[in-house]
């Protein structure tokens, strides 16, 4: 099983890269803001919960990913391999999904950071936010507020990974299948 972390910030094509990743490898997508959109779309509690947080742009509590992720795990069980985008989004969010993965008797293969500038990230997002009908999506304010949350609590998870030497950097910008071609070189040449 090999496992990898999309990791980078709100705009920097987690979501774009990995249906293209799904595609070649075959792994479970497990992004917790498709799931948490999910739940908002049920109306379930813990949707109506996550939507006030989401919609400032601000993280949802660790505990309430972290069940998602554990759930999800348990239900693939025999899969080659998990793609985690959006997560972890802090170091506490990390450990955990070590030992989870630890209790499975598999681990994190690699990180793969996608780099992108700030007014980048922002003008994808204000475009997306025209079509998308995602709330946080729909002014620059919001965000804003997104990538902050992101510098505060997120860029600590690069730092978590680089210890093991798991994070390699991926230049973001440019075409989609430039980028997709970067991340399936550092994939082939770990696995
Ligand atoms: P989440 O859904 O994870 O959103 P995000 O990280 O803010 O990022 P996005 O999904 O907006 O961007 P992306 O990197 O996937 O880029 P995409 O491919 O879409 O999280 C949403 C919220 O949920 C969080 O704010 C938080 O509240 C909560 N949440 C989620 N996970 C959590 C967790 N673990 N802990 C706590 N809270 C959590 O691309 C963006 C746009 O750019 C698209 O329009 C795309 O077409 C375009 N694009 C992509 N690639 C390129 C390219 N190469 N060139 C030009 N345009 C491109
Ligand atoms: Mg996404």
């Amino acid at each position: 099983m090999f496992n990898v972390i999309l990791f980078g910030p709100p705009g920097s094509g987690k979501g774009t890269q990995s249906e293209k990743l799904i595609a070649h490898y075959g792994v479970k997508h497990l992004s917790t803001g498709d799931l948490l959109r999910s739940e908002i779309a049920q109306g379930t509690p813990l949707g109506l919960e996550a939507k006030s947080v989401m919609d400032k742009g601000q993280l949802v509590p660790d505990e309430v990913v972290i069940g998602m992720i554990s759930s999800a795990l348990e239900r693939n069980p025999t899969v080659p391999g998990f793609l985690f985008d959006g997560f972890p989004r802090t170091v506490a969010q990390a450990e955990a999904l070590d030992k989870l993965l630890a209790l499975k008797h598999t681990e994190i293969g690699v990180v793969l950071a996608l780099d992108v500038s700030e007014e980048e990230l922002v003008g994808r997002l204000l475009n997306r936010g025209k079509t998308s009908g995602r709330s946080d999506d729909t002014n620059e304010e919001i965000i804003r507020a997104r990538i902050i949350e992101y510098k505060n609590k997120t860029t600590t998870v690069a730092q978590y990974y680089a210890q093991f030497n798991k994070v390699v950097h991926i230049a973001g910008e440019g075409s989609v299948d430039e980028i997709f071609e970067s991340l399936r070189i550092e994939i082939d040449g770990r696995k």
